[in-house]
């Protein structure tokens, strides 16, 4: 009888914790919603390009001759279209990342909210 209640506390202490561990990102980290209108380069896009795309787009990479490391260069993915077009896996483009999953919905809508936004260097 008294393992069966620890049991069922400690079920449903980490239900609650969870709970508290969902609320307090979204506090840290507002901008990583999908909701958000206002994505920055440097809080927002980047991280997604990095853990994605790095491993092969950093400058200098043997996987690939394009490099999208840094600002001005991701900027001119974005503006020819290739970014997005090769994210979204739209006709004509290479998808990417290459022979890797889909980036979530998330994470495509907020770059391109940010390519919508003007591509701010923020
Ligand atoms: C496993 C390696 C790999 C990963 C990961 C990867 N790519 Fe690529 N990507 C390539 C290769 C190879 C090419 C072909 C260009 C070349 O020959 O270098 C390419 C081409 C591109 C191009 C130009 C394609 C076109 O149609 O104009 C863009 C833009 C691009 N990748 C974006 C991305 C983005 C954004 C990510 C991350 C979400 C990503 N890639 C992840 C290997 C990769």
């Amino acid at each position: 009888m008294v393992h069966r209640t620890i049991k069922i506390w400690s079920f449903l202490a980490v239900i609650l914790l969870a709970g508290c561990y969902y609320d307090v990102e979204e506090e840290l980290y507002p901008n990583n919603g999908c909701a958000s209108t206002n994505p920055s380069y440097a809080s927002n896009v980047l991280p997604i390009i990095e853990a994605n795309c790095y491993a092969c787009h950093k400058t200098g990479s043997v996987l690939s001759s394009v490099s999208l490391e840094g600002y001005e260069k991701l900027k001119a993915a974005a503006q020819n279209g290739s970014l997005l077009g090769s994210i979204k896996h739209a006709s004509g483009y290479s998808p990417m990342p290459q022979s890797g999953a889909k980036l979530s919905d998330c994470n495509i809508s907020i770059i391109e909210s940010w390519i919508n936004n003007g591509i701010p260097n923020n």
